[in-house]
């Protein structure tokens, strides 16, 4: 059941659209893994979160809605089906399952320390669900449940691999095992913190009411040129250095965003602007916006023509994980005593 070579999984929730977060800090890493570790006889997982989208409200229409067309973003973003296994983890009830038994693994005081329940639950965690403070076992289960090596993901989520590492480790000491693999959370470089086009302060997500503070993947072009004009800056010139960016959150975000989106370094692309202010600099970060995102919303609109073939994607994908994720769940209730 332990991958021979190098096994990546990460999952994303169907909680809205994607967003250009979520686009560069995981989805762009995700596609270019499928080429490097299937080149070296590795294997790449990516899945639909629907559980963890449970976690806060939301209603069945949109999860049932959302499940599909976050899908779909996938592949239009270049998620091959048929190289990498993609499924929703409902499909698979073996994650469910070894949550349950990680949830006896998993101490209270560890949970009490994840700053994404802090956050998320606000000042109202007596009406938090238990689900919300459960969600980074079950995050655990994601990717234990494969002995995945490599977990590509933004800086948010960072935290909860650490603690899935912790679980690992205690779950093969005190069962005497070494079923576990501990995994490797994987931060891009280029953008492990995309921050919102509005406050650079709070990281761009989902949950901000602002649309302007986020660039969704389904925005048109001229919505895309237009938060991007309307981003958030300051009065002076763009510098020759990054270090002399310090303090000024706004236009290191907007540069991150430039050499995320064109592969090239903060540095690299300073050194075309040095000296000229957001007025230069703004319409031609539109302009690459639109060129990278603009083919991948309008493979979307094609692929969402047709919502059942994405659910059998969906359907095939999760055929693949229920077939190895079975020993790893089976060997957990053997070291347990639940199986003899
Ligand atoms: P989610 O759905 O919030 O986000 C999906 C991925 O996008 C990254 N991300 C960002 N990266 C850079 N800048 C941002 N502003 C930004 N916003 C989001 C996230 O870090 C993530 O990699 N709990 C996870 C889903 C999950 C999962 C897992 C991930 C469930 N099980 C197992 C890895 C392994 C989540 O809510 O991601």
């Amino acid at each position: 059941m332990r991958p021979k070579s190098t096994r990546v999984v990460s999952g994303i929730q169907p909680t809205g659209n994607l967003h250009l977060g979520n686009y560069l800090g995981a989805v762009k890493q995700w596609v270019a893994m499928q080429d490097d570790i299937q080149a070296g006889g590795g294997e790449t997982m990516y899945f639909i979160a629907d559980l963890h989208a449970l976690t806060q409200p939301i209603t069945p229409a949109d999860l049932r809605a959302n499940t599909i067309e976050v899908t779909a973003t996938l592949v239009a973003a270049g998620i091959d089906p048929d190289r990498s296994i993609l499924f929703n983890q409902t499909r698979v009830p073996a994650h469910s399952e070894l949550a349950w038994l990680l949830n006896n693994v998993a101490r209270v005081g560890w949970l009490n320390r994840m700053t994404q329940f802090k956050d998320k639950a606000g000042k109202n965690r007596e009406g938090a669900s238990v689900g919300l403070y459960d969600y980074p076992v079950l995050m655990a289960a994601d990717v234990l449940l494969y002995n995945a090596t490599h977990v590509p993901v933004g800086d948010d989520q960072k935290q909860h691999l650490e603690l899935a590492r912790d679980i690992a480790a205690k779950f093969n000491l005190d069962y005497q095992t070494d079923l576990f693999t501990l995994p490797e959370p994987l931060v891009s470089t280029a953008a492990p913190r995309i921050m919102s086009l509005r406050d650079a302060n709070a990281k761009m997500s989902k949950s901000n009411p602002s649309e302007q503070s986020r660039v969704n993947l389904t925005d048109s072009d001229d919505v895309i040129a237009d938060k991007f004009k309307k981003a958030k800056t300051d009065p002076d010139l763009l510098p020759a250095s990054v270090d002399e960016l310090d303090g000024r959150a706004e236009a290191k975000n907007l540069l991150a965003i430039f050499a995320a989106l064109s592969d090239r370094t903060p540095a690299d692309v300073l050194a075309d602007y040095a000296g000229k202010g957001f007025g230069a600099f703004k319409p031609a970060l539109a302009d690459l916006a639109v060129a990278k995102l603009g083919p991948i919303r309008n493979e979307l609109t094609r692929l969402l023509a047709d919502p059942s073939a994405i659910d059998a994607i969906l359907e095939k994908g999760a055929a693949r994980a229920r077939d190895l994720a079975a020993p790893t769940l089976q060997a957990a209730q053997e070291a347990m005593g639940l199986l003899a």
